[in-house]
């Protein structure tokens, strides 16, 4: 008798893990629609997510992250805050996601905190670099777009966003311009200590030509995976 093999389980290799990270108002949510339209367009099942949240209960605490109150918020309660959002994000949504063989696109991860709260906040990195370790183990993105641009093209972005939607500044965009400086300069640095994990796109150009720079790095990696 000739026995039924089981299907080959090509979903066998785990999915892959990509990120937009950057500033304000440089085009992660724009662009993650695309990166999640691309990859589609490719027949890959992926899963669209953002932090900090992701799920109900880290949407929670990003509320509690993102509220303004009289009551200043300790920057280690911070920190300890987006990471246990991000524990809870992996736990409930990503690793499954990744685990099953379907891809991850998340607008903003780990890198952010090393920018906000590392860079922004003056945190020192050793701390955040403990926390990523106890929370992600071995698990890191396999690609990252930093979108970068200067502080004052993004501000202009970001003035349209917030009069056409009404919404008033969260605690970060409170902040003064030195914090996003020292954001940006976080960010740079990092992807210059991880070339190959994290390529940083011009953001500042036209969407169409944003998107072409995003679909050069995207088809060159996707081809080495697929
Ligand atoms: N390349 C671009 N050129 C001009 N405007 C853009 C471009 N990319 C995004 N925008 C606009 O800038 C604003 C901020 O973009 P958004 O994707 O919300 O940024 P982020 O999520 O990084 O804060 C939005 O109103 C968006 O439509
Ligand atoms: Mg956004």
């Amino acid at each position: 008798m000739t026995q039924t093999q089981p299907a080959e389980p090509t979903s066998g290799a785990r999915g892959r893990f990509i990120t937009l990270e950057g500033g304000e108002g440089v085009g992660k949510s724009t662009n993650l629609a695309f990166v999640v339209d691309a990859l589609e367009a490719r027949g890959i099942e992926v899963v669209q997510t953002r932090e900090p949240g992701g799920t109900p209960r880290a949407e929670a605490i990003r509320e509690l992250l993102l509220a303004s109150s009289d009551e200043p918020l300790d920057s280690d309660a911070e920190l300890l805050l987006v990471f246990a959002a991000r524990a809870q994000h992996l736990a409930q949504r990503i690793r499954p996601a990744l685990e099953r063989g379907a891809w991850v696109v998340s607008d903003r991860f780990t890198d952010a905190t090393f920018a906000y709260q590392g860079g922004g906040r003056g945190l020192p990195f050793e701390r955040i670099v403990q926390l990523e370790r106890l929370v992600q183990g071995e698990l890191t993105p396999d690609l990252t777009l930093l979108l970068d641009m200067p502080l004052d093209a993004a501000e202009r972005r970001l003035a349209g966003r917030l009069d056409r939607t009404g919404t008033r500044k969260d605690r970060f965009e409170q902040e003064r311009r030195d914090f996003f400086e020292r954001v940006r300069l976080a960010y740079l640095a990092r992807a210059e200590q991880a070339p190959q994990r994290m390529v940083r796109i011009d953001a500042d150009a036209s969407l169409e030509e944003v998107q072409r720079r995003i679909t050069r790095v995207l088809d060159e990696r996707v081809a080495q995976w697929t």
